[in-house]
């Protein structure tokens, strides 16, 4: 309770360090030798054998440090990392240490550079494509290099494979001075291209070869895609010539009971998640991310916003990126470009999140010109939470898209201003709805530090789903939108958080501004044991609220589904009303409470998102609805009464995994009654338990008021749910077993395969 809810009640502050003892053979004496950290927070500060070779304090960006110098060849070479987030602030749970991959990299003198291939796309058509591959070659050696270059295309398969190589470039001569670098340029034809879209995420691989009298002497790989973006003000976003409505989520990096520590097949959860509910952009609120995540998302067909700063010179906390701004923002803005610009992925580029400078003409020119310095095939943008300032000192100008949080009511009157006349708009930030999974209040919305789930609540600057939708629909120019967020995150308890950044939404607006101020000074004598985001359409452990059917019921249309909240688990409110949604992609339906028609409602088109039967009087039993779409039936759910707890069941997402110490199987457990209904308000204390060769990561629950650890084996549920994160013990093989257990309860068990 002592440290801060807005950073997640963790003890993310302190000094780290990091030593790490190895050896390169002697056998490579003359060679570079690199070390590229992906990211490290923060503050990072690098020795190698004794000898100081470098910085680099945002820990969110990836860079690379030259060990070549002070490398002992055949030796033992000891490394030193140290890391401090006592000189960081943050708005939510940032993690500390190393927290990304690091590789160690060899090379010869003369080598492809860092991140050193940049590949476009400058004509596509339905027969042919022309890739153009500008490659940076650096000679480190003290003699001219006269080597010859050459790059194969290969398609790609699954896992980042090299499956069918369709050209070769002719080899290419290139003289180097000692000591310096070029930049070589190949252009490739590509017939019949198989182009990267959000149903067919086709990718290539460019395979760089340098060569030294017949000798590869490097060999760099880069991925990337054949698509055609175009951005309009009146037509919104066209992929390859196809509108495509922006249906994003934004999203912090952590991954919940995980941490912020990378992990791929967490990642790829999350991923899975969202894509099934039928998002298909990701906002990577607020700083650079793990590059997996672009790797996945080039893989699993989602666009990226890719954004680099929560604030430029003028910070939002005391320690926050102001510190960093002078000497290192166009580094940072660098390291991000360079090292994503090849993603298909990759859509527009964010300079910033309602940084406090975004009316600054000045700033705002010199952060996007360094961008198109390094890429001019995507646009700039930012999220501007004070968009008539922006407009008002010309700093929009600078931007090739308009990126709004949580303003979008004044479409109308953006629309009708000529100087932005051409400036296409996307709500960068839009709902920040709050809710608790399973929690249902009548007559509040907010109770006992949870939020209710009829999906109504959200701050003074957001609005519920449905009128977003709603907006979306009435401006059909816009390009779509990110909501905020996809997954609970660590940090941030808005509405039970105190962080006063969130004054500054209200800067042209001082009566919500007082407003928010008292309740903020309420809320600080009240202490809340809020930890983690009520934002999320997905909770903490991974488990949709029902949110996520309303989403999934306007982003996917042609999906049959239907969803009825509340739980129909209501003893104490026998004979009193207890409202009943349905969240459905058909137009229509009917609603039953034990075989009693509660009447058919009909969706208005552009303005209902959900039916809404306001007055159902409780009574307990079955709950059914029947859906229709043109008249058809199209989807059915139903809701009942369920008996008493009597056993724990468990599944997991997958039902083998890789021996590797990553891999993870998220193992679902519901508490069921014996028909094996899940029961929604049951909170029983869990004791999870394993056999055989695997380890217990972290459990969770999703409630955001917990204070149980992650690491605890023994978790109570959480409205009839709980988490366990597995995986398999390094080179192991055999089966885990898994088994829960609670008290008066039937224990539940599953098994896990190493593959
Ligand atoms: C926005 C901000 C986000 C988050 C959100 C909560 O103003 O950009 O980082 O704080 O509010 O609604």
């Amino acid at each position: 309770m002592d440290l801060a809810g807005e950073t997640g009640r963790l003890p993310w502050k302190g000094i780290g360090w990091y030593r790490k003892h190895f050896t390169i053979p002697a056998s490579d004496a003359g060679k570079k030798i690199f070390i590229d950290f992906d990211g490290a927070m923060a503050y990072a500060e690098i020795w190698l054998n004794s000898h100081y070779v470098g910085t680099w304090p945002y820990g969110y960006s990836s860079f690379r440090i030259d060990l070549s110098p002070y490398i002992l060849f055949g030796k033992e070479n000891i490394l030193a990392v140290k890391l401090n987030t006592e000189k960081w602030d943050s708005r939510w749970y940032p993690g500390a240490g190393i927290y990304r991959h690091v590789w160690l990299v060899k090379t010869n003198d003369v080598h492809v550079d860092h991140w050193g291939t940049y590949i476009t796309t400058p004509k596509i058509s339905a027969n042919s494509a022309t890739v153009q591959l500008v490659v940076e070659v650096v000679n480190e050696s003290d003699k001219v290099a006269n080597v010859k270059m050459q790059t194969e295309i290969f398609e790609a398969g699954k896992g980042n494979t090299l499956k069918k190589k369709i050209a070769t470039t002719p080899f290419k001569n290139i003289n180097i001075k000692e000591g310096s670098s070029l930049k070589a340029n190949e252009t490739i034809i590509i017939s019949n291209p198989k182009l990267w879209s959000i149903e067919k995420p086709n990718r290539y691989f460019a395979v760089t070869h340098i060569l030294n009298n017949g000798k590869i002497i490097d060999t760099y790989y880069s991925t990337f895609g054949i698509r055609i973006l175009k951005f309009t003000a009146h037509d919104g976003f066209l992929l390859n010539g196809k509108r495509v409505q922006i249906q994003g989520t934004c999203n912090h990096q952590d991954l919940g009971a995980l941490g912020a520590a990378i992990n791929t097949s967490a990642l790829k959860r999350q991923l899975t998640i969202l894509k099934e509910m039928g998002d298909n952009a990701l906002r990577t609120s607020h700083n650079p991310p793990a590059p997996e995540l672009f790797e996945l998302a080039d893989e699993m067909g989602f666009l990226v916003w890719d954004e680099a700063f929560d604030c430029w010179k003028h910070g939002k906390k005391k320690n926050d990126y102001n510190k960093l701004f002078d000497e290192w923002h166009e580094k940072d803005l660098v390291a991000m470009v360079r090292r994503d610009r090849n993603h298909p992925s990759v859509f527009i580029w964010s300079i910033g999140n309602e940084v406090p400078d975004q009316s600054d003409v000045a700033m705002t020119k010199e952060l996007t010109d360094i961008i198109r310095r390094e890429d001019s095939t995507r646009p700039v943008s930012e999220g501007l939470n004070d968009p008539d300032g922006g407009r008002k000192s010309g700093a929009v100008h600078a931007l090739g898209v308009m990126g709004v949080n949580y303003f979008f009511e004044q479409q109308a009157k953006w629309d009708a201003d000529p100087r932005y006349a051409n400036m296409p708009t996307i709500g960068s930030e839009t709902s920040s709805c709050v809710s608790s999974r399973g929690e249902y209040f009548f007559g509040t919305n907010r109770k006992d530090w949870q939020i209710s789930s009829y999906d109504l609540d959200h701050p003074g600057w957001g609005c519920t789903p449905d009128e977003q939708f709603r907006i979306n629909a009435k401006y059909p120019n816009l390009l779509g939108e990110f909501v905020w967020t996809g997954f609970d995150y660590l940090g941030e308890p808005t509405p039970y958080g105190s962080d006063e950044t969130n004054l500054l939404n209200f800067r042209n607006d001082p009566s919500k501004r007082a407003e928010l101020e008292k309740a903020l000074e309420e809320l600080k004598k009240t202490q809340p044991p809020s930890r983690s985001s009520y934002f999320g359409i997905v909770d903490l452990a991974g488990f949709p609220k029902d949110r996520f059917y309303l989403y999934q019921s306007h982003w996917r249309p042609d999906l049959p589904m239907a969803h009825i909240l509340p739980h129909w688990n209501w003893p104490e409110r026998k004979d009193s009303i207890v409202p009943v949604y349905v969240y459905t992609s058909g137009d229509e339906a009917e609603l039953f409470l034990n075989g009693k028609s509660l009447g058919r409602k009909k969706k208005q088109p552009g303005i209902d998102f959900r039916l809404s039967w306001e007055n159902v009087v409780y009574e307990p039993g079955e709950l059914k609805v029947i859906a229709y779409k043109n008249g058809k039936r199209w989807a059915t759910d139903e809701e009942k009464t369920t008996g008493t707890a009597t056993k724990l069941s468990l599944k997991s997402n997958v039902e083998k995994i890789v021996n590797d110490g990553k891999d993870l199987a998220f193992i679902t457990l519901r508490v069921e009654d014996k028909k094996g209904l899940m029961v929604p308000r049951s909170n029983p204390e869990i004791h999870f338990e394993i056999e055989g060769p695997g380890e217990i990561v972290a459990t969770d629950n999703g409630d955001a008021t917990s204070f149980e650890s992650f690491q605890s084996h023994d978790k109570k549920a959480f409205n009839g749910m709980a988490l366990m994160i597995v995986k398999a013990k390094k080179g192991a093989k055999g089966i885990i077993k898994i088994t829960v257990k609670a008290d008066g309860l039937e224990s539940g068990k599953t098994e896990i395969h190493i593959d």
